[in-house]
C-alpha cells in the first residue's frame, strides 16, 4: 500500500539558532513560525519486502547519496520504534521552483514524517509526529502544524511544536529571491561553529528569551507594528552573532541590505513591511495581508531581477490515503 502525506515549508519569526544536542536536534532557543500555503513537498512511501536497501527518488529523478542517506536514517528511526527492518520505497516531489531558494527540509521531514509512520503502522498524535519530524530537521517540527507554530525547548520526547491560535490580524510573507543558489555552509554547521566559537552567542540566547515573550505579547495583542520590529531585530541578532563566529558565517549581501533600507523607506511611505532571513541572503518581508500585492508589486519593480513570491498562512501536514 503507498502511503502519501503532503506538508508546507515555514518561515520562523523567531528564530531557532543553535542546539543544545545534535543528534536529536534539541533547540537552544525556542522558535515561532508561519506555515506557508505555497510549495508544498509531497511524499509517498510503500513498504516493500523485497529490497534489502531504501529506494528514494526525488522529483522523479534516483536521489543524491547525500539526501537517500538522510531519508534512510530517519526510516531507521520509524522503523526502531515499530520493530521492523522492512526497507521502502521513498518518493519526494518538491513543488518549490528550483529558483526560489526557499528550503525545502521543513516541508520534506514533516511529509516523510506523516507518510513514513503512517506506512509503519506507528500512530502518532500531532506532538509525537513533530517530535518525530524535528529528528530529521529542527524546522520540520513546525512545519506539522497549520498556520502559526511554536517549538519550546525540551527533551527528546517533550521537544515538539504545536499551534499557536490564530491571530485577529491577517499577516502575509513577500519572498524576495535574491539568490536562490545553494548555501554556503549548512545551517547545521553553521549553528554548531556559532554556539562553539562566537562571543556573542550567550547574548543572542538570552536576547532570544526576551524577543519570543515580546513577540507573543505583540502578536494576542494583535499589534502588527510591535510584531514586525521584533521580527525583523530577531533576524538581526540571529545574522549577528553568526557573524560572531570563527570563521565568521556571513549568509547576508549587500543586496539584502539593500531590501531592508528600501523596506525602511517605505514603512516611511505607510507601506509597512519587515524583514526576515534564514541562512542565505534572501529576504521574506513580514506584512498584513491588505498590503501585501502593493509589496510584492513594489518590490519586484525595485529589484527587477529578483523572483518575488507572496504567501499566507497555510495548511499543516496532511496524509492523503490511495
Ligand atoms: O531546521 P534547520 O536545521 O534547517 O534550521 C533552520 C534554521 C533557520 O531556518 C535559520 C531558522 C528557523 O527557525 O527555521
Amino acid at each position: 500500500m503507498i502511503h502519501k502525506a503532503v506538508a508546507n515549508p515555514n518561515i520562523a519569526l523567531i528564530k531557532y539558532w543553535g542546539k543544545v544536542n545534535e543528534q536529536l536536534n534539541l533547540p537552544a532557543t525556542a522558535s515561532i513560525s508561519m506555515t506557508l500555503d505555497i510549495f508544498p513537498t509531497t511524499t509517498t512511501v510503500e513498504i516493500s519486502e523485497n529490497l534489502n536497501q531504501d529506494q528514494v527518488s526525488l522529483n522523479d529523478k534516483v536521489a543524491s547519496e547525500s539526501f537517500s542517506v538522510a531519508v534512510s536514517r530517519f526510516l531507521d528511526l520509524v522503523r526502531t520504534r515499530a520493530g521492523t527492518e522492512s526497507r521502502a520505497i521513498v518518493q519526494t516531489h518538491n513543488s518549490v521552483p528550483t529558483a526560489a531558494g526557499l528550503a525545502s527540509s521543513a516541508s520534506g521531514f514533516a511529509a516523510l514524517a506523516l507518510a513514513a509512520s503512517k506506512a509503519y503502522g506507528l500512530e502518532l498524535n500531532p506532538s509525537q509526529l513533530s517530535a518525530l519530524a524535528r529528528r530529521g530537521s529542527g524546522s520540520a517540527s513546525r512545519s506539522i502544524f497549520p498556520g502559526y507554530a511554536i517549538w519550546n525547548l525540551g527533551e527528546d520526547d517533550t521537544s515538539f511544536a504545536r499551534p499557536l491560535p490564530k491571530p485577529q490580524l491577517e499577516l502575509a510573507l513577500v519572498v524576495v529571491v535574491l539568490n536562490a543558489r545553494e548555501k554556503k555552509i549548512s545551517s547545521r554547521a553553521a549553528m554548531n561553529l556559532t554556539r562553539d566559537t562566537s562571543p556573542f552567542y550567550d547574548a543572542w540566547l538570552a536576547s532570544s528569551k526576551r524577543d519570543l515573550q515580546d513577540f507573543q505579547t505583540a502578536f494576542t495583542g494583535n499589534n502588527f507594528t510591535a510584531i514586525g520590529q521584533i521580527v525583523e531585530r530577531n533576524a538581526l541578532r540571529m545574522h549577528a552573532t553568526s557573524l560572531g563566529a570563527n570563521p565568521p558565517v556571513r549568509y547576508l549581501s549587500a543586496e539584502s541590505f539593500a531590501v531592508l533600507d528600501y523596506l525602511e523607506e517605505l514603512r516611511g511611505q505607510g507601506l509597512a513591511g519587515y524583514a526576515t532571513m534564514d541562512a542565505g541572503p534572501n529576504v521574506k518581508v513580514l506584512c498584513q495581508s491588505t498590503q501585501r500585492q502593493e509589496l510584492q508589486r513594489i518590490l519586484a519593480e525595485r529589484f527587477a531581477h529578483a523572483n518575488v513570491y507572496t504567501c499566507r498562512p497555510g495548511l499543516g501536514a496532511r496524509y492523503e490515503s490511495c
